[in-house]
């Protein structure tokens, strides 16, 4: 019988060897097995077969990483996915990967910011030449391929500025020159958007936010295809990035209401867009308006909106934005999103200068909001109180 994803994330990964409704949590460093010719039998079945859960050593996983492993390349319908410490472990693990001393790398201007760093000012360290093109002028892409070009790195939608991209034009660029492809995906996860069905080689998700859904673990996941598989393989052996047991646990616990979870911040954040929409002072940062190219872009590509919103403010005076995010109650100030509460940011990302092709006159101010699973209409009350301090 064919199940949908949404039966599947609710019926999987029972243990009917301890007739328990949840897999158990399995930590090991030290694996032990019968005779020595057990431990050979088994590293010549991971050999054979490297994605079939053979394990000698805790440090290459152990059940409760493997089970987590197979859900996510279920869902991502992948070669396979790498599970890693953090989000930005997934992303050091996608570059770290397939880029050589000598190469180049072409990276979306508005990339997380420590992926900016780690790509402009780190891998300068070993000759690898970044840059950035812009998210709304894909050309930049096209004049600065090279013969040393091997990867596009994308991140959808930009971070904070949340410029949408033409998936597809970016994808036929990399394949016409032979160019592998990354994308951090982390803001629509699977659930909105497929990559490496689409033709990315590469995807990442911060399991921190969405998949965990509870602020209380931090994990990446790194899905693949068949052709990068083996380097990424390679790589993760070598530099130790690996999720651990106990928050491998947690990440699959949050799996199970993934899709019931992101339904939720969806309406909350169409509700509280509404709202804001109405605002002469606000340009709304999220697959709003219908005749706008950023929601032309959304609509081609993803089936869904995820929770994380920004607002551009028009306003001469500084100080009325600040008055407005600090006089939020029911939104939390702090880093990270895609747990079920709400956030706020006043974010600075002018005075960064870690940007080349941002989009923001002087008098315009970006607020990132995370609309959480509360009450969309306690919400709105509580931005509309606030509100009344923007000048
Ligand atoms: C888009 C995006 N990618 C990656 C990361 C890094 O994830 P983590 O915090 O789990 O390392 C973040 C974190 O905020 C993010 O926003």
């Amino acid at each position: 019988m064919s199940k949908s994803f949404k039966t599947f994330l609710k019926h999987t990964a029972k243990d009917f060897h301890n007739q328990s409704v949840n897999p158990p949590v399995v930590r090991a460093s030290t694996i032990i097995f019968k005779s020595m010719q057990h431990i050979r039998k088994t590293q010549a079945k991971a050999q054979k077969n490297p994605i079939g859960g053979h394990f000698d050593y805790g440090r290459q996983g152990t059940s409760t990483t493997h089970i987590l492993q197979k859900i996510l390349t279920k869902l991502e319908e992948s070669y396979h996915v790498f599970t890693t410490p953090t989000g930005f472990g997934a992303v050091f693990l996608a570059i770290f990967s397939v880029v050589r001393p000598g190469d180049e790398i072409i990276v979306a201007d508005p990339v997380y910011s420590p992926t900016r760093i780690l790509t402009q000012d780190y891998l300068k360290e070993f000759n690898i030449k970044t840059i950035f093109y812009d998210p709304h002028n894909l050309k930049t892409i096209e004049k600065n391929i090279t013969k040393k070009t091997k990867m596009i790195f994308v991140e959808n939608p930009g971070s904070n500025s949340f410029e949408f991209q033409d998936l597809g034009k970016i994808i036929s660029i990399a394949k016409k020159n032979k160019i592998l492809t990354a994308i951090d995906n982390t803001w629509a996860t699977p659930y909105y958007f497929k990559p490496i069905k689409f033709g990315f080689d590469m995807s990442i998700v911060s399991a921190t936010k969405y998949y965990s859904g509870h602020s209380d673990v931090m994990g990446g996941s790194l899905a693949v295809n068949r052709k990068v598989f083996n380097k990424v393989k390679a790589t993760e052996k070598i530099t130790g990035l690996r999720l651990g047991p106990d928050d491998a646990y947690l990440i699959t616990r949050g799996l199970r209401t993934l899709d019931i979870r992101l339904d939720r911040h969806r309406e909350n954040a169409k509700k509280v867009s509404d709202f804001l929409s109405k605002n002469k002072k606000i340009k709304l940062l999220y697959p709003y308006k219908k005749d706008s190219y950023n929601f032309r872009m959304w609509k081609k590509y993803y089936s869904g909106a995820s929770g994380l919103m920004g607002l551009k403010i028009k306003s001469k005076n500084i100080n009325s934005v600040r008055k407005f995010v600090n006089s939020l109650k029911l939104f939390g100030y702090g880093y990270s999103w895609g747990g079920f509460e709400s956030l706020a940011l006043h974010q600075e990302l002018r005075e960064t200068g870690k940007r080349s092709y941002l989009n923001l006159a002087k008098d315009e101010h970006l607020v990132r909001l995370h609309i959480g699973l509360e009450d969309p209409s306690d919400l709105i009350a509580d931005i509309k109180r606030a509100l009344k301090h923007l000048k």
